[in-house]
């Protein structure tokens, strides 16, 4: 786990966090997780693991992914709007690369709805490469999802991460 400069913390997701995290869920989501959602994967789901950042007392942002054999999918992640813009999206989205890439897994795919531009722009950002589409993935507005990937395993995309990281901290250290 990452740990970034003070007040912001990182940690993995617990029973007690869920109705914060059911709150950023609910603020960010077109449909919101449905009840129990969480608690499953926490307690139910093996190849689950999800990580929650706070600020002080409170939980701005969480994260998800399933490990499925040696692939990394990511399930979900969100910053509270209040705290978005400030490279917090980013750094949740660093630590779950690290963790991916600890486990060791050789690749992290997701799918993102062909409207979420910003979401898009953070995983361009990393290097992800749009593979594929599934057509009305989204059952709520029966928006296509797009699919992305990238691969782990090589070196230089482990500089690169490291490099990713040394920035992000003295970015959210000056901004603190
Ligand atoms: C996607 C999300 C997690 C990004 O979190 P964030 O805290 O706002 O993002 P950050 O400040 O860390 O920005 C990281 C990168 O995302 C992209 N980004 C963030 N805000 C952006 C905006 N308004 N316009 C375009 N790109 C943007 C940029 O690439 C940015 O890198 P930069 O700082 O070098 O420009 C957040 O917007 C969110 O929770 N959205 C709702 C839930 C969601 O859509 N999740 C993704 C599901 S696939």
């Amino acid at each position: 786990m990452l740990t970034p400069p003070d007040p912001f913390w990182l940690r993995a997701m617990q029973l007690a966090d869920i109705p914060a995290v059911r709150e950023v869920d609910r603020l960010s989501f077109p449909t919101p997780a449905r009840a129990g959602l969480f608690e499953h994967e926490l307690d139910g789901n093996k190849i689950a693991h999800y990580q929650v950042l706070g600020v002080a007392e409170t939980i701005i942002g969480f994260a998800g992914f399933w490990l499925i054999a040696d692939e990394v999918h990511v399930s979900t992640i969100a910053t509270h709007p209040t705290w978005r813009g400030r490279g917090l999206g980013e750094l949740l989205l660093l630590n779950l690369l690290f963790q991916a890439y600890t486990l060791p897994a050789t690749m992290v795919t997701l799918e993102v709805r062909h409207s979420n531009k910003v979401a898009q722009a953070l995983y361009h950002k990393y290097q992800f490469a749009e593979v594929g589409s599934r057509p009305r993935y989204y059952r709520d507005t029966g928006e296509d999802a797009l699919l992305m990937t990238v691969p782990l395993l090589n070196a230089r995309y482990h500089q690169f991460l490291e490099n990713q990281q040394v920035k992000l901290l003295q970015r959210l250290q000056s901004e603190a």
